[in-house]
């Protein structure tokens, strides 16, 4: 893996506000949460319950329910903050620059 970059993901207006987009670096599948208020969150797609996307979950202020079994985590810090999620997920640095999207990856 070579050094970490910010990496452009997506343009802003592709990811409608208080909703989820679904991206790929390096083969990893990352939901991109943009808020309400236009802040964006990155955190790995793959749920830690089970074999659910994120992408396909829902988004809740700074949480994100998984779509199988309403486990929810914390878009900033990654954590597990209701069952049956446990374990926390990976996020990364993301923010936007312009009108682009971009993970540091
Ligand atoms: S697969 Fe996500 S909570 Fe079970």
């Amino acid at each position: 893996m070579s050094e970490p970059t910010w990496k452009i993901v997506s343009k802003i207006g592709e990811i409608a506000s208080d909703d989820v987009a679904c991206v790929e670096i390096d083969g990893v599948k990352i939901a991109v949460v943009r808020t309400t208020d236009n802040q964006v969150f990155a955190i790995d797609s793959q749920c830690s319950h089970g074999r659910a996307s994120l992408t396909d979950g829902y988004v809740d202020g700074l949480e994100i329910e998984c779509p199988k079994h309403n486990g929810r985590f914390n878009v900033v810090t990654g954590e597990a903050v209701a069952s049956p999620a446990r374990m926390p997920l990976q996020t990364y640095p993301c923010r936007i620059t312009g009108e682009c999207v971009e993970i540091y990856y």
